[in-house]
This record gives C-alpha cells, sequence and structure tokens, in this order.
C-alpha cells in the first residue's frame, strides 16, 4: 500500500525523460504540469491519448471547439508546441478518479 502509494506520487512528482515542452507553464495552473485538473471546469488530460490531444488543441484552433479560455490560450501555441504539450501530458499518469471527490479533495489525502 505505502509502496503503490510512493510509486503515484514519485510518478507525478518526477519529470519524465525528456524536458518539459517550454510552453507547459500557460498550463499548469489549470490542468497542473502532470495534467491532473486544478479546477473544476478544467478536464484532466494527463494520460489522455496524445492524437486525441493534438486533435482537440487543434479544435480550438481552428475555432471549431469552444472553451473560452482554451480559444484564447491557443493562440500563443504554434504546431510544434501543441505536438511538445499533447506529448507530455500524454505520458502522464491518468488520476484516480474517486465518486464525488474533488480534485482539492484528492491532492489533501495522503
Ligand atoms: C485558465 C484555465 C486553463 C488554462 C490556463 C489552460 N486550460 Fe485547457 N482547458 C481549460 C478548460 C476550462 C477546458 C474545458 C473547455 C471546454 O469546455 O472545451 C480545457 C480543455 C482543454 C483540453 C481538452 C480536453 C478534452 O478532454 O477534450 C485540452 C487538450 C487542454 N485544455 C489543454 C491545455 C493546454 C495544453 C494548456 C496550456 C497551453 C491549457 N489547456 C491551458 C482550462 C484551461
Amino acid at each position: 500500500m505505502i509502496a503503490s502509494l510512493l510509486a503515484s506520487v514519485l510518478a507525478v512528482g518526477l519529470p519524465a525523460d525528456e524536458p518539459a515542452p517550454s510552453k507547459l507553464g500557460l498550463c499548469v495552473s489549470c490542468h497542473g504540469s502532470d495534467g491532473r485538473s486544478r479546477m473544476p471546469a478544467a478536464p484532466h488530460i494527463g494520460g489522455q491519448n496524445e492524437a486525441y490531444l493534438v486533435w482537440a488543441l487543434n479544435q480550438y484552433r481552428e475555432g471549431r471547439r469552444e472553451g473560452d479560455v482554451m480559444n484564447s490560450i491557443i493562440g500563443v501555441l504554434n504546431r510544434k508546441d501543441i505536438e511538445a504539450l499533447a506529448r507530455w501530458y500524454a505520458r502522464q499518469t491518468w488520476p484516480a478518479i474517486v465518486e464525488g471527490e474533488t480534485a482539492e479533495a484528492a491532492d489533501a489525502s495522503p
């Protein structure tokens, strides 16, 4: 139990073998650097399929999907940024979701 908790903390806390994308800082306040949502409206994106992430980001870029903040933030990302961010988030671990638990409560639990 402790080992598995430790493993999940390490998986989230350690940088992956590739350096973080230069634009990652634009995303962390809402999605975290691990892709675990930091606010109720923002979806978890860590561990999501890479091709899906590229597709979703391009949807915002092309105005095919409306997501307020996402439509404005996407304006500062070029294609390489989108690919790097999608690759980064796809390599993170999808968070274990506990029914009814908020992101804040999950972060606070040991
Ligand atoms: C101010 C908060 C905020 C910031 C900063 C932010 N996002 Fe988002 N993101 C959201 C919200 C809210 C949504 C849901 C929007 C919608 O309804 O489509 C979203 C949706 C997404 C989705 C779609 C997920 C899905 O499941 O379809 C992706 C991918 C994404 N964001 C990536 C990013 C990346 C990459 C960055 C940094 C460049 C970023 N976001 C910065 C709030 C934010």
